[in-house]
């Protein structure tokens, strides 16, 4: 969690100064598209780890006031701006982790399949960079629609001759903040404790919370698990709705984000004990990417946990067989937009 760093207490007027700030810090971090409505909170928020030592930051617009502003939070971490193709190669340089929230959101009406044909490019062009300047770098797709991009960026990065699909990461985090935060209030658990995986893909139907292994366990009736269910695959919907036309959810998907990338950047630091949903290359299914639970290490992905997707409910099973057809389609509409390019 984030808490820890904003737990740190203003100096005591005779303790020697900045040596504990300084400490931890090592990893560099990439946000594409950081003066967006994700990107800005996004990069707040990263600002605040005491694990990075160097947060850049590029966008085709805008992105200078972001980083000026941000750099003069007390925090260890170097901001830097870039903005234009010409100064891309440079944002990537040596970078540990690239956060891609880069592309148009939703207005009302619009499903996450409307956004493919302006954000495919952006993808696709922006992957093309990590790969020539930071090939090792864990890269985390935000642009929606996810079920598309990660297949788009992970065929640009074979294309490459640089996949390593332990590295690339669909964002889904946000729908497992979703489900926790829905199922603690609806059962009235402390929310911090409460932890429900999300499998599947994200978008619509294809997002699958496994209300069955929340912890700690909870009983639902089947119409409790109905309502929840489909709250959590409309949740992004609900804020669209709610913002009406000045786009999708934010400042929920920087927090969320933001706990994706700590994650990672514990599992880079050696931490063991780390775990996170997302969308991934993966062999769980027949389907060659899907969201699911994975232990972070080192090297990105360490394990897959295939008891995650045993011992399903009823409903699960049938909304797990559900979803595949929408999935596929979105997956391989990813990959021949790819295959298809000069
Ligand atoms: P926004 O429009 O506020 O910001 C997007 C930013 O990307 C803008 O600053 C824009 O200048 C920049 N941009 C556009 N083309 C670029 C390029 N070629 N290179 C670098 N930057 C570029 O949009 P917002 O609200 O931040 O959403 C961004 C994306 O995140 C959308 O595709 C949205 O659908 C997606 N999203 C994903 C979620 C998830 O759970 N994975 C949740 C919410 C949104």
């Amino acid at each position: 969690t984030l808490r820890g760093s904003f737990a740190r207490k203003a100096q005591k007027p005779n303790q020697s100064s900045h040596h504990g700030l300084q400490l931890q810090a090592s990893y560099k971090v990439a946000i594409l598209g950081a003066a967006g409505g994700i990107g800005q909170p996004l990069a707040l928020l990263i600002k605040m780890s005491p694990l990075v030592s160097a947060l850049n930051l590029y966008d085709i617009a805008n992105v200078k006031g972001v980083a000026a502003d941000i750099s003069h939070c007390n925090t260890p971490s170097q901001v830097l701006d870039f903005t234009g193709a010409s100064e891309l190669g440079n944002c990537l340089k040596g970078v540990n982790v690239v956060v891609i929230p880069a592309g148009v959101p939703r207005k009302p009406g619009m499903t996450r399949d409307d956004l493919f044909n302006i954000n495919a490019n952006i993808v696709k062009t922006l992957v093309e960079a990590v790969a020539d300047n930071c090939p090792d770098a864990f890269i985390h797709i935000i642009s929606n629609p996810v079920n598309s991009t990660v297949p788009i960026a992970a065929e640009v990065l074979k294309q490459k001759g640089v996949y390593d699909p332990k590295k690339l990461f669909g964002v889904t985090t946000l729908d497992v903040v979703r489900a926790n935060t829905f199922v603690a209030e609806k059962k009235n658990l402390k929310l911090i404790d409460v932890d429900v995986p999300v499998i599947g893909g994200h978008a619509g139907i294809t997002i699958l919370p496994l209300l069955s292994k929340t912890k700690p366990s909870v009983s639902l009736t089947d119409e409790e698990v109905e309502q929840l269910t489909v709250r959590i695959q409309n949740a992004g919907t609900e804020v669209v709705e709610a913002k009406a036309g000045a786009g999708s959810a934010t400042l929920s998907m920087a927090y969320a984000a933001a706990r994706f990338v700590e994650s990672s950047l514990r599992a880079l630091d050696g931490d063991g004990d780390v775990y996170e949903c997302s969308f991934v290359q993966s062999d769980l299914t027949d389907l060659p990417f899907f969201a699911s639970r994975v232990k972070l290490g080192r090297k990105g992905i360490e394990a897959m946990i295939p008891s995650d997707l045993q011992g399903l409910s009823e409903y699960e099973e049938k909304a797990l067989e559900a979803l595949k057809p929408e999935l596929k389609a979105s997956i391989e509409k990813g990959i021949a937009f790819a295959q298809k390019q000069p």
